[in-house]
């Protein structure tokens, strides 16, 4: 019977499981789940054993790889993979998929949260600020910038998207702008929401001279990775534009100095909240579930990464 293992720091909502329980079940295959593990020597422990591995967040090192004997399958139940590393999965012979577009909801509906959290001074009883009207520029439009962009249209927002990688025609389909080049969207942009993944490529790319284009009572919004953001660029900026907001999802390294120097203008939420929700958790470990029975039963290697 294979075995497959369920290892997450972050768990899956109760329902979740259970759902992912009777399918494995019904598939003939053995669950393991190793929640909340405190160190690596557990996830280690537990990995040796599993024919196959879904995670989270949970970074999937050689380490892992290399003690994971019998794996054949690593589902990221998520979009972001940077957590995995795929070279060294290639190298153990180990396929590793993601499942996205399957909590991409849940992030979007995060974004518009705390926008208006942040837009009503975080519920104080003082006179805030509408969102209606406001241009909201989408910072690559996958699966997440896609369901912002439909939310925030029910603000009345106008919808603004930069994106190299989908076509103007695309976008343009959705009524929104496209603006080919980056910084002509966030000279005309409000509020930024963020949707590019962390790579080599795009590490610190959300920088000072970037989002100082920005209009006054600027808004960024990520809830893509910390990585993604100079750090250092973003404080410099914010001290110079006491106007400027910063909202996040993923704290960043320097949360103190942020809190200390720039209490009124930021907000990070005390754990990543994004793909928080019993829907999104259901739907990201259904599909990594079945991700895994399609890939040894049938061969399908469909959102294969590496
Ligand atoms: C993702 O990449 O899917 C999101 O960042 C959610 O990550 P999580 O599963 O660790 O909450």
């Amino acid at each position: 019977m294979k075995k497959v293992l369920i290892a997450t720091v972050k768990p899956f909502a109760p329902e979740a499981i259970s759902q992912m329980k009777q399918l494995l079940k019904q598939a003939g295959y053995e669950m393991t789940l190793l929640e909340k593990y405190q160190n690596t020597d557990d996830f280690k422990q537990a990995v040796k054993e599993a024919d196959a591995l879904i995670v989270r967040s949970d970074k999937v090192t050689p380490e892992i790889l290399e003690v994971a004997n019998k794996l054949k399958i690593v589902v990221r139940a998520g979009a972001g993979y940077d957590n995995i590393d795929l070279k060294a999965a290639t190298k153990n012979n180990v396929v590793v998929m993601n499942t996205p577009g399957q909590n991409a909801n849940a992030v979007a509906e995060l974004v518009l949260g705390m926008m208006v959290y942040m837009a009503r001074n975080r519920f104080n009883g003082q006179p805030g600020t509408e969102l209606k009207g406001k241009t909201i520029g989408i910072h690559a439009y996958g699966n997440v910038g896609k369901n912002v962009a439909r939310i925030a249209k029910g603000f009345d927002m106008n919808v603004v998207a930069h994106d190299p990688y989908v076509s103007s025609e695309i976008v343009e389909r959705d009524g929104i702008k496209d603006y080919e080049e980056v910084k002509d969207m966030y000279q005309n942009s409000q509020y930024i929401s963020l949707h590019i993944p962390a790579t080599p490529q795009t590490l610190k790319s959300i920088n000072y001279d970037l989002l100082k284009l920005m209009p006054e009572n600027a808004v960024l919004i990520n809830t893509a990775r910390k990585e993604i953001i100079d750090e250092d660029g973003l404080l410099k900026l914010m001290a110079e534009r006491p106007d400027f907001k910063y909202i996040s999802d993923i704290a960043p390294d320097k949360q103190s100095e942020f809190e200390e120097r720039f209490a009124e203008q930021v907000f990070f939420t005390p754990k990543k909240m994004g793909a928080q929700t019993a829907e999104a958790n259901i739907n990201a470990g259904v599909a990594a579930v079945n991700q895994i029975i399609e890939y040894f039963e049938k061969g399908d290697t469909t959102y294969k990464l590496n």
